[in-house]
């Protein structure tokens, strides 16, 4: 399995607090049978490190990937961040090429302020649609605009804009509300994505085990493969989904 959104390298956001912590969440994701993940760490986020597509963002990626490979963890790490769009500044790094997209791709991990209206929800993905990049929106089902009319995410996926929810969301650790967002789209299929966005080895651990009864409810073993494996892959492979 392919995990595409995840906080997993330290020194960078609010994910991983140590080297003990990252190289212990590659473990659980190996463990559980996940083999690839792109880390994904706040871009853009007042209060963290910006991670603009930099020199230094190299340096500390490449920092990690040496990191796992001293400890034997034999994870497949791909680049990637999670850019936190909103109209101050998203034309300006889209204009100067300052994010990273998912593995190179023309996929790009975006999320917003929860409380962002519906317009501007679409203005944004609009821009970024207009710079070559394909939204890949995080977690949805966490939008107060989405959670009072979910109907706005499947005009996203009409859009071919690509739906990633949250795993925590769907086993109700992020509000009920994000609940029964998330399981609603997948009620739907209106999701193509479902990420860890993991940030620690505990409340918001990566890997998809304890998370399988509850998919197997909602999705065929077909659709769940997608879900995990298949959308992942053609992401990172930029084909279309
Ligand atoms: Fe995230």
């Amino acid at each position: 399995m392919i995990d595409l959104h995840c906080h997993i390298i330290p020194w960078v956001d609010d994910g991983a607090e140590s080297a003990h912590t990252a190289c212990r969440m590659a473990e659980i994701c190996l463990q559980n049978g996940v083999d690839t993940i792109v880390a994904t760490p706040h871009s853009n986020l007042v209060g963290s490190r910006l991670n603009y597509r930099d020199r230094l963002f190299t340096e500390y990626f490449s920092m990690f990937r040496a990191l796992l490979r001293q400890h034997d963890i034999p994870l497949r790490v791909l680049p990637g961040s999670e850019v936190f769009a909103h109209s101050s500044n998203l034309r300006e790094l889209l204009q100067e090429d300052k994010v990273i997209p998912l593995n190179h791709s023309r996929y790009l991990l975006v999320e917003f302020n929860f409380h962002t209206s519906p317009e501007m929800l679409n203005r944004l993905l609009r821009m970024v649609r207009a710079y070559g990049y394909i939204p890949v929106i995080a977690h949805p089902e966490r939008y107060y605009a989405v959670q009072e009319a979910p109907g706005l995410a499947l005009q996203w996926y009409d859009q071919g804009y690509v739906i990633q929810l949250n795993k925590g969301s769907l086993m109700g650790r992020l509000g009920q509300s994000a609940c029964e967002t998330a399981q609603y789209l997948l009620s739907t299929q209106a999701a193509h994505v479902v990420a860890s966005d993991a940030h620690d080895t505990r409340g918001r651990a990566p890997g998809f085990r304890s998370l399988l009864p509850l998919l197997r409810d909602f999705c065929s073993p077909e659709y769940i493969r997608d879900l995990l494996e298949g959308n992942p892959f053609r992401i990172l492979t930029d084909q279309n989904l």
